[in-house]
């Protein structure tokens, strides 16, 4: 079955005065059709940073480093 999203090795990094912060590198997952999805993980950890850059609202100093994700959408 084709995934309603999938994601692949997505990097986000903040660029601070003090070096980067790689808040997301090297997520993949697969969202399915009919399935929850669920992101859980310490404050801190990338979850909005995932949403975030999925949705292309990531702002400076944070940047999309790398990776690709496509959606077949929802019908
Ligand atoms: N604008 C920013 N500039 C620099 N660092 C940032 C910025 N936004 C987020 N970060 C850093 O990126 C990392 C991931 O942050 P993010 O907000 O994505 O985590 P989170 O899992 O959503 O946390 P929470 O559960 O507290 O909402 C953290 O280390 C955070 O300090
Ligand atoms: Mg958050």
């Amino acid at each position: 079955m084709t995934p309603l999203l999938q994601v692949r090795d997505l990097r986000t990094y903040y660029h601070t005065p003090r070096g980067p912060v790689k808040a997301v590198d090297g997520v993949s997952f697969d969202l399915q059709a009919g399935q929850r999805f669920g992101l859980i993980g310490e404050s801190g950890c990338g979850k909005s940073t995932i949403a975030l850059s999925l949705l292309r609202l990531i702002r400076p100093p944070g940047y999309i480093e790398g990776g690709r994700w496509c959606s077949t959408g929802l019908t």
